[in-house]
């Protein structure tokens, strides 16, 4: 039972992860939704909340630079202008020499708002209506702070910099273009499996991939792991290059059936309960909408999709495959993807040592879960 639990906890099924960040929040009020926000935030950041409009622009000119990230929430009553709150933020801001580190997010109430708080305030990083669903509000402090986590990044060679900032991007757009069940674009998953697998010939992947390793568990930033574990892995392993493409390609699209899961849960700052994992395991289901509108996608990559949720023993789901009936592709993915979500920082953990994660691995394969030869293999290119 212990065994199946760390797999359920570690299978990337829950995203977040920033407790060493810190954030300002003003404006939300003293409503019930303003206390919603306020404590999903806190569960999951290090968050001030000055009561203020003085006591906010305070705080940001005090600042120091600590603050990851300020969001301004205009739709309370401040008894200010909310504008002229956000003149003095950003006035602060630019006169500092940390400022531009810090990312500013500004919640309106409709979209006419929104945009106007856009165009006529270039400092402001993301402008958004104000979601009933704190989940949203979540999502967007937790993209402003990705771009953030990309300035540890300089220490890396121009090349592995490049690959990452570009391949994560196009995985954004590839999840944004499936978020709605919609058809795969071949062109450019091909692009970006093209570009996994020249640098992981040319020996840049693992070191971009070690750089990733700690970083919190987006979608995005997962998908991108998976898969540049793979290609590694793939080549270690021995495909031909003719298959390295579908190696890669697995990786990219495995979680791709998330978009049947509520962004809510997927985004939820704490464990899952047991109703909302039931939700979450949906999501391999959920690729079969995608595949039956992507005829092109050869049977390997939809073997990922469906299957990196089994378990050799016939324990995993959604289908409770057992030994050979589970694609040998799906088995590769399995490895890389708990990998992954192991090494990477979550809402109630951090990042975990990589032999840490292979000594928890090593109980997966003890436990009927994971395969013990590919497992060694893996060891081999991944220490
Ligand atoms: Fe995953
Ligand atoms: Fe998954």
């Amino acid at each position: 039972m212990g065994r199946s639990l760390i797999l359920d906890r570690v299978s990337g099924e829950t995203s977040g992860g920033f407790l060493d960040q810190e954030i300002v929040l003003f404006g939300p009020g003293e409503s019930d939704s303003g206390h919603k926000l306020r404590s999903a935030l806190s569960a999951e950041f290090e968050v001030s909340t000055p009561r203020t409009s003085l006591d906010f622009i305070r705080t940001v000119a005090e600042s120091e630079g600590r603050f990851a990230c300020i969001i301004l929430d205009m739709t309370a009553a401040h008894g200010r202008n909310p504008e002229l709150v956000l003149k003095d933020v950003i006035r602060n801001l630019e006169g500092r020499a940390d400022g531009p580190n810090a990312k500013l997010i500004v919640l309106s109430e409709d979209m006419d708002r929104a945009v106007a708080i856009q165009e006529s305030f270039r400092r402001v990083d993301q402008s958004i209506v104000r979601p009933d669903n704190w989940g949203d509000i979540y999502a967007a402090t937790a993209d402003a702070l990705t771009v953030r986590d990309e300035v540890s990044w300089e220490t890396l060679s121009p090349v592995q910099r490049g690959l990452l900032k570009q391949t994560r991007r196009n995985i954004a757009k590839l999840q944004e273009s499936t978020a709605q069940g919609a058809a795969l674009e071949q062109e450019m998953l091909t692009d970006i499996s093209g570009q996994l697998i020249r640098a992981a010939s040319g020996g840049e992947l693992i070191g971009a991939m070690d750089a990733l390793r700690s970083h919190h568990a987006d979608t995005f930033g997962h998908s991108l792991k998976v898969a540049g574990w793979m290609t590694t892995f793939g080549l270690h392993l021995g495909f031909r290059k003719s298959d390295m493409e579908v190696v890669a390609q697995g990786g990219l699209c495995h979680d791709l059936g998330k978009w049947v899961v509520p962004n809510e849960i997927l985004s939820s700052p704490n464990r899952l309960t047991p109703e909302e994992l039931e939700i979450m395991r949906r999501h391999p289901d959920g690729a079969r909408v995608t595949l039956e509108k992507t005829d092109w996608l050869s049977f390997p990559v939809r073997a990922c999709m469906e299957m990196h949720h089994e378990k050799l023993d016939g324990t995993g789901y959604p289908y409770g495959l057992k030994g050979a009936e589970i694609h040998e592709l799906a088995l590769i993915c399995a490895i890389a993807d708990v990998f992954s979500a192991l090494t990477e920082r979550r809402s109630y953990k951090a990042a975990m040592s990589k032999q840490k994660a292979f000594s928890i691995m090593d109980e997966m394969v003890a436990g009927g879960h994971l395969d013990g030869a590919l497992m060694e293999k893996f060891k081999e290119v991944a220490s």
